[in-house]
């Protein structure tokens, strides 16, 4: 038997795989997906919360053994600071949305933290009083600044960096510096901006697009402009995006199958939102896309039984046949 120790679940953390997605690609046109899911919690969001840790930890601001943890998250920043944070002795406490499918807040409880839920929208909102979730954690961080500290995703410039120094070099280095156009989902912005901004030193012919969800989405991770502020982290770089694509919950979650049946990936609703977007977007020529698929279906059980994707005996197949499912996860 193989015993996985804290230190390597860390060092696993970042160098996902990018896979070839059938479906799309044609001659010579070739769709990639960065398969995020592969981290050790799941989600794209080890990178900045591993990075957000590290660099408290370096401030001298976080203490093993004392300090406790505190963020407003739509999910998966809240499970990997949680995980993160359970291998290096700190405690944690998540604020999340009511609405973020109960998968998620389960993993989060499981992990060990402290769970206050709100009635926010899906996407915790930016901006003086408009969110419970962020005002929330605020308040409790501010109120003992001896023991908590929140990182604060929405402004952290190291979310950003984990991505500049990290995702960004491991795509050109994984396209071998073919890549011509990229697309990714917007919830703080470090994806995009940390991606968009490296890949644009490289070859600023790349094109950066960011996707954009319909209002009232339900596109767990990502946010809409036109009802929620731009984060300040994505405000200092918005001039790295390209275009946009504006995707609704029906073209998300109608498009979960046939990457299922004809990838034999299990993807999750932001995923499938990315894959929309790509598949929709006009293109001429040669080209090698890469979109950013931030987690896995895994968590989405509910929802895709809600929503009418699969029924849950569907889904537990859909587990087993799925390729690029990562072990580690959770
Ligand atoms: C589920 C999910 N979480 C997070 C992100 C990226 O978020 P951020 O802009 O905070 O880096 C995305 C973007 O694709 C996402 O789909």
């Amino acid at each position: 038997m193989t015993t996985v120790t804290g230190t390597d679940v860390l060092n696993r953390i970042g160098n996902t795989p990018l896979v070839k997605l059938d479906s799309l690609s044609h001659n010579s046109t070739e769709y990639f997906a960065k398969l995020e899911g592969h981290n050790p919690f799941g989600s794209v969001k080890d990178r900045a919360a591993y990075w957000m840790i590290k660099d408290g930890e370096e401030k001298g601001i976080l203490k093993r053994g004392k300090s406790i943890l505190i963020e407003p998250t739509s999910g998966n920043t809240g499970i990997a600071l949680t995980g993160i944070g359970k291998l290096l002795d700190y405690k944690v406490e998540i604020v999340i949305p009511e609405k973020v499918s109960n998968e998620t807040k389960d993993i989060i409880r499981n992990l060990g933290a402290k769970v206050f839920e709100t009635s926010d929208d899906l996407c915790p909102k930016v901006g003086a009083g408009t969110d419970q979730s962020i005002a929330l954690a605020t308040s409790i961080a501010s109120s003992r600044p001896d023991t908590y500290y929140s990182p604060n995703q929405y402004a952290n410039e190291v979310n950003f960096k984990g991505h500049y120094v990290g995702t960004g070099p491991e795509i050109w280095k994984q396209t071998e510096g073919k890549v011509t156009h990229f697309f990714t989902g917007i919830g703080t912005g470090g994806t995009i901006t940390g991606i968009g901004t490296f890949l644009k030193e490289k070859n600023p012919n790349i094109k950066i697009i960011g996707c954009q969800p319909q209002q009232n989405h339900l596109i767990q991770g990502w946010r809409n402009f036109e009802e929620s502020a731009k984060p300040d982290l994505f405000l200092k770089r918005e001039g790295v995006v390209d275009d946009w694509v504006s995707v609704d919950n029906n073209e998300a979650f109608s498009v979960v199958n046939e990457v299922l049946e004809k990838d034999k990936l299990l993807v999750s609703p932001s995923s499938a939102a990315v894959y929309a977007c790509m598949k929709k977007y006009p293109l001429d020529g040669d080209a090698c896309v890469v979109g950013i698929f931030a987690d896995d279906g895994r968590k989405f059980k509910s929802v895709y039984a809600e929503q009418n994707i699969m029924s849950g005996e569907d889904f537990d197949n859909a587990i087993k046949n799925a390729t690029h499912m990562s072990e580690l996860a959770y």
